[in-house]
């Protein structure tokens, strides 16, 4: 199995990290979506006031936190009819084990994505094969990946999409696994949860959220999922043998970050303005920004090859990322994020005038 993984592909952006480091002021990272503005004071104050936990959580979550996803997934995504709800170790960690936990033998994955989704299927022994947006060209698979807003390319699915993607899954009683994990972070264009689109019917339907970036929870490890009611018994049965629980004091700390949406309201314009001041500066520095409606990066390209970009960037002390970690079709483009801090934002768009 391990020979099958694909390399860690950032080993290969570690020279261009190093140039970026020569910089005499210094490097500024924008290739990692790794939140860097803090975890909002009652977020942190919840941990702390849990953390005398001498006994086990439980897997499917306290019965605050199970009924706090619940009341979000019905206010924020819209979510109808049956449904249930699994707290997760971060959703990462989900992306890569369920296939396996599935049995998949065929993975669905956009063409440019998040690589997690194709180890999911390395992992599962199963096949995995990109796919394009519409779900109408989809072929048989057992399960498909969904991810709206984009990573890396910051695409918002339309309704219409979405609608393809359920109805492709109802065709071929597959499995839709929807990664919603941006959706907080509308810029130019509005994102939809799979949830609303279903009518109340999730059979086969599951949608993953993450509080890493809407609540910049990333070192907790915090995601959770929600949807069809069988599946995650399924799932949760196999986690419970697997003890893949979410520590009580992060459990305590996803229930006050979820019952609170003001702090997303703030991040969600922190990252918007640095988008706004960035988009510009890479616009008259050549490059092409596409897509980039909405999540927490733009996408871009000069129509040369992505390294060559990242190299261009480097020597400006700037790290990027080579949209060649997200499949072939990102060859030519590179990702920037906006988890810098906006002093570290603003002395890039300076180096990029300069
Ligand atoms: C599309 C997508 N899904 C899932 C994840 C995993 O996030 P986490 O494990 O922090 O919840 C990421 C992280 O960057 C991501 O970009």
């Amino acid at each position: 199995m391990r020979a099958q993984l694909p390399d860690f592909p950032w080993d290969a952006l570690a020279p261009y990290g190093q140039k970026a480091r020569s910089h005499p002021q210094g490097i500024i990272d924008l290739s990692q979506g790794t939140p860097v503005d803090p975890t909002p004071e009652f977020i942190q104050q919840a941990f702390r006031d849990a953390s005398n936990s001498p006994s086990y959580p439980v897997t499917a979550g306290t019965p605050e936190l199970r009924a706090v996803i619940k009341k979000w997934a019905i206010e924020r995504l819209g979510a109808s009819g049956d449904f249930d709800v699994l707290p997760v170790i971060g959703s990462k960690e989900l992306v890569a084990w369920l296939p396996t936990f599935l049995e998949s033998t065929t993975v669905l994955i956009p063409e440019i994505a998040y690589p997690t989704y194709h180890v999911g299927a390395v992992l599962a022994g199963a096949d995995s094969v990109p796919v394009e947006i519409d779900a109408n060209t989809w072929p048989m698979a057992d399960l498909a990946w969904l991810n709206s807003p984009s990573n890396p390319t910051g695409r918002v699915h339309s309704v219409d999409e979405i609608k393809a993607c359920i109805n492709w899954s109802r065709k071929n009683t597959s499995v839709l696994i929807s990664d919603e994990c941006y959706l907080e972070f509308d810029h130019t264009a509005h994102s939809v949860s799979v949830l609303s689109q279903t009518g109340g019917d999730n059979t086969n339907i599951l949608a993953v959220h993450s509080l890493s970036k809407r609540s910049s929870m990333a070192g907790y490890r915090a995601a959770f999922m929600v949807g069809d009611s069988a599946l995650i018994s399924r799932i949760r049965e196999i986690r419970k043998h697997g003890g893949m629980m979410v520590p009580l004091p992060v459990q305590k700390a996803m229930t006050v970050a979820l019952a609170d949406d003001l702090h997303v309201a703030e991040q969600r314009a922190r990252y918007n303005a640095r988008k706004d001041v960035m988009r510009p500066a890479l616009v008259d520095a050549g490059f092409t920004v596409e897509f980039s409606d909405s999540g927490l990066y733009l996408w871009c390209t000069r129509n040369e090859d992505a390294w060559t970009s990242v190299a261009w960037l480097a020597e400006r002390g700037i790290l990027a990322t080579p949209g060649s970690f997200y499949g072939q079709k990102g060859k030519n483009h590179i990702r920037i994020a906006m988890t810098a801090s906006d002093a570290h934002i603003a002395a890039a768009v300076a180096r990029l005038k300069a």
